[in-house]
Formats: structure tokens, C-alpha cells, sequence
């Protein structure tokens, strides 16, 4: 066991968050997304989600975040779950889903699942309010 999956394991990160963090499961950039918003929260931190939209399924979802293991499992375990959702069922995942999905992370990063939730929750609306706004000019 490398020494960082070591010291993941000891902060009380579950073997699936663990390699989520290692594989950088969905780290990256969509060149031109469909939604894309960046996000700092409270803690300082700030995430940036780009998604692939079509016929109102994401069918594509990326991160970049300048935060912690935490930040970083959570957003790759978010992005994860809403590939092949319709824009509806993304928008209800919150961080009890994001940590059902990746077993356990330690009790203190809970709000880095938060952070990510409000990141995606933000591109979404900011992809229903353009939306909005293109169908009321045609109108
Ligand atoms: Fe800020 Fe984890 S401490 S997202």
C-alpha cells in the first residue's frame, strides 16, 4: 500500500473513495460544456463542474477543484452518479447520496461533499436560466 493511500485510509476514507483519489475518477475539463459554473465555498476552497448536455441528459461530467482529498472524492463520486440523469434527477443528489455512494470519508469533510453538491446544483441553474433566456427571445 502506497504511503498516501496509507495515510487516506488512517483519515478514515473508504477503499472506494481512496481510489476514486487516485484514479482522479472524472478530474478534468469538457471543452465547450453545455454547463460549466466555478464555485468557492465557505472553507475557501473552490470547485469547477463542466457538463455535457444532451436532449436534457448529462451525458458527461468533469471537475477541477483547488481543495482537499475530500473535495476531490466527493466531486468524482458526484459526477459519477449523474452521468445518464436527466437535469431533474441530478439536481436532487445531495451529500448524503455523494457519501452513501462512496461508503465513508471522515465526519469533518461532510461540507466538501456540500461543496460539491452547490457547485453542480449552480451549473444547473445557470444551464436552466440560459436555456430560459433563449427560448424567451425566440418567442
Ligand atoms: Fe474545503 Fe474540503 S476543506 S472542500
Amino acid at each position: 500500500m502506497s504511503g498516501e493511500r496509507a495515510l487516506l485510509e488512517k483519515s478514515g476514507y473508504s477503499k472506494k473513495a481512496i481510489d476514486y483519489y487516485e484514479s482522479k475518477l472524472n478530474v478534468g475539463e469538457i471543452i465547450n460544456p453545455d454547463a460549466h459554473f466555478s464555485y468557492t465555498g465557505p472553507c475557501g476552497d473552490t470547485m469547477e463542474i463542466f457538463l455535457k448536455i444532451e436532449s436534457n441528459i448529462i451525458t458527461d461530467a468533469k471537475f477541477r477543484a483547488i481543495g482537499c482529498a475530500g473535495s476531490y472524492v466527493s466531486a468524482s463520486s458526484l459526477t459519477e452518479m449523474i452521468k445518464g440523469k436527466t437535469i431533474k434527477e441530478a439536481k436532487k443528489f445531495d451529500e448524503k447520496d455523494i457519501l452513501k455512494n462512496l461508503g465513508k470519508i471522515p465526519a469533518p469533510k461532510i461540507h466538501c461533499a456540500c461543496l460539491a453538491k452547490k457547485t453542480l446544483q449552480k451549473a444547473i441553474q445557470q444551464y436552466t436560466n440560459k436555456k430560459h433566456d433563449i427560448q424567451t427571445v425566440q418567442q
